[in-house]
């Protein structure tokens, strides 16, 4: 019996056509291309099972960023754009379960860590999805992002500017126009404050060592990501953000019906805009 086995999978094996080198170019080229749109889109699922790690280590201050959203004023339900982990609806539920919260995120990698760690907030649900189209059926009265699809950087007394996740600029357009479905007349988007970007390395708490590096690029910059354990490259992700001058993120704000309201706060975690 053992023998007769052995023979089929033999035949078998001997009638499969081996791969050629056009297939296995194919093959290769697809691949690339996978990685190569990933890095296009934002997708972190190189980063997902390092980023609380790295991010807890200082990198964001997660309470901090939770006082500032609840200092917006009153809600009743929000939206988070590229939610990530969860770390911040996490630090939201706690304090006030009550609020509808829905987060969405392009990277089924962060969302699969999310699920547990919000599993016990009935109301806190979560989405998979790109904002440059996407449909969850309801409105909110706050939506926001943080260091997730758009955020503004604030160098000292120079003008903010906004970074977007989203290199080209027809896609940022239609992430404004689907965010704006989702946020209900007089709400408010919130979009996170972030200090200048610039290479450096750091150790981590699980005593890996994190690194990242900025390149300039044509309409905005690239940058690299890595974690390093001892000499080994663990992680390591590549992404390419598009940057807008101030006067420019205004004006495409602007056409989707978000106006700029300055506030007087500090330390300045979001700007905020009102939808008309
Ligand atoms: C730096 S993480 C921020 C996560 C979270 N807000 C936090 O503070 O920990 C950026 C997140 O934005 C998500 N993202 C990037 N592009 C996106 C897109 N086009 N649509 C939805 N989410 C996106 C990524 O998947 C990633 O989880």
């Amino acid at each position: 019996m053992a023998k007769i086995c052995q023979t089929n999978r033999n035949d078998k094996i001997a009638s499969m056509p081996s791969e050629n080198s056009g297939q296995q170019l194919e093959k290769i080229i697809r691949r690339m291309t996978n990685a190569i749109s990933r890095e296009l889109m934002g997708d972190y699922t190189n980063m997902s099972a390092y980023y609380d790690a790295i991010m807890t280590s200082g990198y964001y201050d997660y309470k901090g960023i939770v006082d500032s959203l609840l200092s917006h004023g009153p809600t009743d339900s929000i939206l988070e754009i590229g939610c990530g982990t969860g770390l911040i609806l996490e630090e939201l539920a706690k304090r006030n379960s009550a609020l509808v919260m829905t987060g969405m995120d392009l990277t089924q990698a962060m969302l699969t860590i999310a699920r547990p760690r919000l599993a016990r907030f009935r109301n806190v649900s979560l989405s998979l999805g790109n904002v440059i189209d996407f449909n969850l059926e309801r409105q909110f009265s706050l939506a926001f992002s943080y260091g997730g699809v758009w955020y503004f950087v604030i160098d000292g007394d120079k003008e903010p500017f906004m970074v977007s996740h989203l290199p080209e600029d027809a896609d940022n357009h239609k992430g404004l126009e689907y965010t704006a479905k989702h946020v209900r007349g007089n709400g408010t988007l919130l979009l996170g404050v972030q200090g200048p970007h610039f290479d450096y390395e750091r150790v981590i708490s699980n005593g890996m060592k994190y690194s990242q590096k900025i390149a300039p690029s044509q309409n905005g910059f690239t940058k690299h990501y890595y974690l390093d354990d001892d000499s080994r490259t663990v992680m390591a992700q590549t992404l390419h953000y598009r940057t807008y001058t101030f006067a420019e993120a205004r004006k495409m704000l602007s056409a989707y019906g978000f106006e700029y309201e300055p506030r007087d706060d500090s330390p300045k975690q979001f700007l905020g805009f009102k939808k008309k």
